[in-house]
């Protein structure tokens, strides 16, 4: 699907102008989405940003990510001229039933436009149908909805749209990095299979599925034999992560590669390989997904092998760009993505360099 909704796309330059930052390749727009111009609550009248009432459904505040990508995006907003009170952020506390009773009562209340982050993505489409039935525009954030939907979303012209990255590339990263270590280097027992224990995020989760799939298939793609010791959801919590590597290494006291889903559980997993007596860079490689400065340190440091940006930074500016796209009643395409950065201890100081100043820089919209 992903596929065929890029080949199928064309480059806006509306769009790119607005959006700027990103790749040619992640702001394209379907011209069929020119007949899919929003019928949008703020139709009647012409809304400004600073009339507009946005709604951020969170699946779980406590979320590193999450919370990293929503204070990114009010910052976004408010520079884009929103204001910080006409925008109601809600933490879903990763209850399904919850976020869609507090979709209804925000709905009924009023507000212009809807970005979830949703809490189960294979229920996506009742939240879709009800913002549809309000003629509310809806921004899919970080957990992406099915495929099903997708489709339907375009079929349908829609005006519901995908902000996020492609799992597969991380995943697909994620091997890389494991290969640019050399095989004689990680298969420590040299029995000529590489070893590894799986951390992954939430069951359900596209992300969780396809870093997953993806970075073993990049390993066995290259012809390497890899053994799979064992595997746990981390939730991507860096705690519950800590207690899955901790019992894996009961049993499997010496894997070569700890791959992790995101960084928060790479640390987790520093903490019990640690504990347990092994060196981590040196007697097995764990590695993670994200680039936050936590785990950005602890590539510097030689105790992550690598990690992949994740960049919320861009992602808030999109989710942006694509609101007030919504506002204008311009088109907008159903599926907008960042490239994922491979990161190693070579480019870690440069990713921690945008991390910490990235958000500084002065946007134009
Ligand atoms: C991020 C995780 C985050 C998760 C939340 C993923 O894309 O890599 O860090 O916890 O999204 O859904």
């Amino acid at each position: 699907m992903r596929r065929k909704l890029f080949e199928v796309l064309t480059v806006s330059v509306l769009i790119t102008a607005l959006l700027a930052g990103c790749s040619e390749k992640n702001i394209e727009e379907t011209e069929a989405d020119a007949a899919a111009s929003v019928a949008s609550s703020a139709e009647e009248k012409e809304m400004t940003p600073a009339d507009m009432r946005v709604g951020v459904f969170i699946y779980k505040l406590s979320d590193t990510y999450m919370s990293l990508f929503k204070d990114e995006l009010i910052k976004d907003l408010v520079k884009a001229g929103f204001k910080e009170e006409n925008i109601t952020v809600v933490n879903s506390a990763v209850s399904q039933g919850y976020q869609m009773l507090q979709l209804r009562k925000l709905i009924a209340s009023g507000v212009d436009i809807l970005v979830v982050n949703p809490v189960n993505t294979s229920k996506t489409a009742e939240v879709t149908d009800l913002a549809m039935e309000a003629e509310v525009p809806l921004v899919y954030v970080n957990r992406e909805p099915d495929a099903a939907e997708e489709i339907r979303w375009e079929s349908e012209s829609m005006p519901v749209t995908y902000i996020g990255c492609d799992a597969r590339q991380a995943g697909t990263f994620q091997g890389k990095i494991i290969m640019d270590l050399g095989f004689e280097n990680i298969d420590k027992n040299g029995d000529g299979v590489l070893q590894y224990i799986m951390v992954k995020g939430e069951k359900n989760n596209a992300d969780t599925y396809f870093r997953t799939r993806y970075s073993i298939d990049a390993l066995k793609k290259a012809g390497w034999n890899v053994e799979k010791l064992a595997e746990g959801n981390g939730n991507w919590d860096k705690n519950v992560a800590e207690y899955v590597v901790t019992e894996a290494l009961e049993e499997n006291p010496s894997p070569e590669v700890i791959i992790c889903n995101n960084d928060m559980m790479a640390i987790g997993a520093l903490e019990a390989v640690s504990k347990s007596g092994l060196v981590a860079g040196d007697d097995v490689y764990i590695i993670g997904a994200d680039a936050f400065e936590v785990a950005l340190e602890k590539i510097l440091e030689g105790k992550i092998v690598g990690t992949v940006f994740n960049n919320y930074v861009e992602q808030a500016r999109l989710t942006t760009g694509t609101i007030l796209s919504y506002m204008k009643k311009q088109n907008v395409a159903h599926f907008y993505g960042s490239d994922y950065v491979k990161v190693t201890k070579e480019n870690a100081e440069t990713i921690l360099g945008i991390i910490r100043e990235g958000d500084e820089t002065e946007e134009e919209y």
